[in-house]
């Protein structure tokens, strides 16, 4: 058996490891921008390959994927998605675990997102608008002072999310140009790069509560969830600096601490609502990972923030080696249409992922590239943790960060506590070799941190239930003065 992997990063990494614990032993081969030295090591101890290549190329990935002779092709990363590689290898009869081009526009498009759950009347979704041109949205910011988020409408690598209070009406004016300014560079700076989208920039209302991402397969019908992890996406500690494609995750034995069974049940509902709804849209059969990012709101409780049409990365990382159900077997499930026959199974542990990133990550890349990386892997399993690399690329043997995080630490234990306390020691086992700086967030995971995402959710917990029991979960209210009270359906 024979299965190729689509990505270079930490993510792929642990996709690819999950493929080496296989009964079935299979060849594993690799197609990346970097070559990733984790992956490589898998693929030739399995007799595969790792081919440095164009990972958005539908056609340079078909020829490989036929090349090769592969059994079928697992794309980690969004772009591939976006860029119609799973197509193109469809269109050639090999088999893929990536959702489609059409099916993937639950992730690359947040206003095709959002006017779904709108449409389906999905529970958790949030009033928003969508804009094509700056001029519109500027003009809107002029009218409607209120608390938003302001995003790029394209998925842009996690860039460009700025949520912006506006409650003290004499501060009105400020506020409003802080969004104006923030709309105009998104529109510069950020979605100028994307000539495959109309929407431009999208502002939702704004939402406080505890994040967190429940990932599932899905065979096009049934939805198979993970355990749901907690990403942490800001740079520096205590959720402070620009936001980054996530610098740590947590997983609870079974359950996050801030997270009911029934918030994560209906998390699930969500989801599959999504899916259902995505496959009457886009009226094609698609395979591959959906996830949830999600969070519990004062309005709905479990709600969605964004849709990934792939694993989380750091997410991945924290699921990904608990999972005890055979990799191949989960894949020939989704391929065939049999994955309601699957049960997942997991070992029962509590996990930390912590990212470690070059100083310059994520506002300076160009700074963060290109430093030789050193890393004491003998002695990080001594300590019980383990390592999954990712911004990394492997030039004439040496290891070079590649500008974004360059590893992720795994560690596992009975407590989310009792993994952090081994992650934090493998960290010093990860330097430079010209001495330029790395860093990591030592609070997460920590019991300072799981403290207040408990007490923030208890908070928003009783307030959304009060909601419920009163009929008014998902509406908003309003008071105009002679016309009374006017609830406005979410
Ligand atoms: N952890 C955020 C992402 O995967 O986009």
């Amino acid at each position: 058996m024979k299965v190729l992997i689509v990505g270079g990063g930490a993510r792929e990494h642990a996709i690819t490891d999950a493929f080496y614990r296989s009964v079935h032993n299979p060849k594993i081969y690799a197609i990346s921008s970097n070559v990733n030295p984790g992956i490589l090591r898998i693929c030739r101890d399995t007799g595969g390959e790792l081919i440095r290549g164009r990972i958005l190329d539908p056609i340079f990935v078909a020829n490989t994927a036929e090349k090769l002779g592969v059994d079928f092709v697992f794309i980690g990363p969004e772009e591939p998605l976006f860029h119609g590689v799973p197509d193109g290898l469809e269109r050639r009869g090999i088999p893929v675990i990536g959702l489609n081009s059409k099916a993937s526009e639950i992730e690359k498009s947040k206003a095709f997102m959002r006017g779904l759950m709108w449409k389906y009347k999905i529970p958790g979704r949030l009033r928003f608008k969508a804009f094509k041109s700056i001029e519109d949205a500027l003009a809107y910011i002029e009218e409607y002072a209120e608390s938003v988020a302001i995003k790029p409408a394209r998925q842009a690598g996690g860039k460009g999310v700025k949520v912006i209070a506006d409650i003290q009406a004499y501060l009105r004016k400020v506020k409003e140009e802080i969004k104006k300014k923030h709309i105009e560079r998104i529109y510069s700076k950020i979605i100028a790069r994307y000539e495959d989208i109309d929407d431009k920039i999208l502002i939702e209302e704004k939402m406080e509560g505890p994040e967190y991402t429940v990932q599932c397969l899905t065979d096009g019908e049934t939805v198979l969830a993970f355990p749901p992890v907690q990403d942490n996406k800001h740079a520096f500690e205590m959720e402070m600096g620009p936001e980054t494609g996530g610098m740590g995750s947590i997983s609870g034995k079974g359950m996050l601490p801030f997270l009911t069974t029934e918030e994560y049940e209906e998390s699930i509902r969500i989801i599959e609502s999504v899916v259902k709804a995505l496959r009457r849209e886009v009226n094609q059969d698609f395979r591959g990972v959906i996830s949830g990012q999600m969070m519990l709101t004062m309005v709905w409780g479990p709600t969605i923030i964004e849709f990934y049409s792939r694993f989380g990365d750091p997410e991945a990382t924290n699921v990904l080696p608990l999972l005890e159900t055979d990799m191949v077997d989960l894949c020939e499930s989704i391929l065939s249409k049999k994955l309601h026959k699957v049960k997942l199974r997991f070992k029962e542990k509590a996990t930390v992922v912590k990212a470690i990133a070059p100083r310059g990550y994520p506002n300076r890349r160009d700074l963060a590239k290109g430093h030789p990386l050193i890393v004491d892997e003998e002695k990080i399993e001594k300590l019980g943790g383990r390592i999954f690399y990712g911004s990394v690329d492997l030039v004439n043997s040496k290891m070079l960060t590649g500008g974004s995080r360059a590893l992720e630490i795994y560690a596992e234990g009975e407590s989310i506590e009792e993994a952090n306390e081994i992650a934090k020691k493998c960290v010093s086992c990860v330097r430079t070799g010209d001495g330029w700086g790395l860093f990591y967030r030592s609070d997460i995971g920590s019991p300072f941190s799981l403290r207040r995402m408990i007490e923030l959710s208890e908070l928003v917990r009783s307030v959304y239930t009060y909601r419920k029991t009163h009929g008014i979960l998902g509406k908003s209210i309003d008071w105009i003065p002679g016309r009374g009270k006017i609830v406005y359906e979410s």
